[in-house]
């Protein structure tokens, strides 16, 4: 199925699951560290300049911010984790509150887990990941910031991050590489979106 993105309207900012918008639309969500680029991405997937609000400063997304897109699906924006600078209750209800999302939210169809690819693996990024692993929800890794670094460097980070994943896991999850500066990896997650659909009926 191909994805277009026509039409791209902010609906809401939620505190927990419960005030997000009836679970009745497909959704696809974007999660990691605090900084990693998740809002940068959804403006370039929407071609939309400040849909999603960045900042240079982790920490700025704290809230569940749904985007509806031609009026039949949803971009989710989620907080940031191990965000270092907020007290460690602050820490453990953000963490509570993205998990329930993954967990419970039926309606997801799958989550892309951004990665920096400026970084060798990071232990938390590493926990993250195992966790959808065993929990059985579906992913996709990004890999972000890739203009930032030459492509060897970068890669050689994708390359350690594949061999700490295949310590555990057979298989290794669909990976794809973004810029949100350069604007590359759209069509990827464009087309990965559309798998999922496709594979959802
Ligand atoms: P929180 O909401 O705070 O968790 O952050 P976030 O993951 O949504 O990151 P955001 O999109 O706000 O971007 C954080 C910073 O990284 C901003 O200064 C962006 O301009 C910058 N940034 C994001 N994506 C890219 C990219 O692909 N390349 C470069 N060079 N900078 C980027
Ligand atoms: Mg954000």
């Amino acid at each position: 199925m191909e994805i277009n993105i026509k039409e791209a309207r902010f609906i809401s900012s939620s505190p927990d699951l419960k005030g997000c918008p009836p679970p009745k639309l497909p959704e696809f969500a974007f999660i990691g560290r605090s900084n990693v680029g998740k809002s940068s991405l959804i403006n370039m997937l929407a071609m939309h300049g400040n849909l999603a609000k960045i900042s240079s400063t982790p920490g700025k997304t704290k809230l569940i911010n749904h985007f509806l897109i031609n009026q039949n699906w949803y971009l989710v924006d989620l907080p940031g984790y191990g965000y270092a600078k907020v007290s460690k209750n602050q820490r453990s209800e953000f963490r509570q509150t993205i998990l329930n999302y993954i967990s419970k939210r039926d309606t997801l169809y799958c989550l892309y887990v951004l990665i920096d690819s400026r970084i060798p693996p990071q232990a938390i990024d590493l926990k993250f990941v195992n966790w959808l692993g065993e929990n059985q929800v579906p992913f996709v890794v990004v890999f972000t910031k890739t203009d930032k670094l030459a492509q060897a460097e970068w890669h050689r980070n994708v390359d350690l991050f594949k061999d700490k994943l295949a310590e555990v896991w057979d298989e290794l999850p669909p990976m794809i590489f973004s810029s949100s500066v350069k604007k590359t990896g759209r069509d990827d997650i464009l087309t990965s979106i559309g798998q999922a659909m496709e594979s959802a009926g």
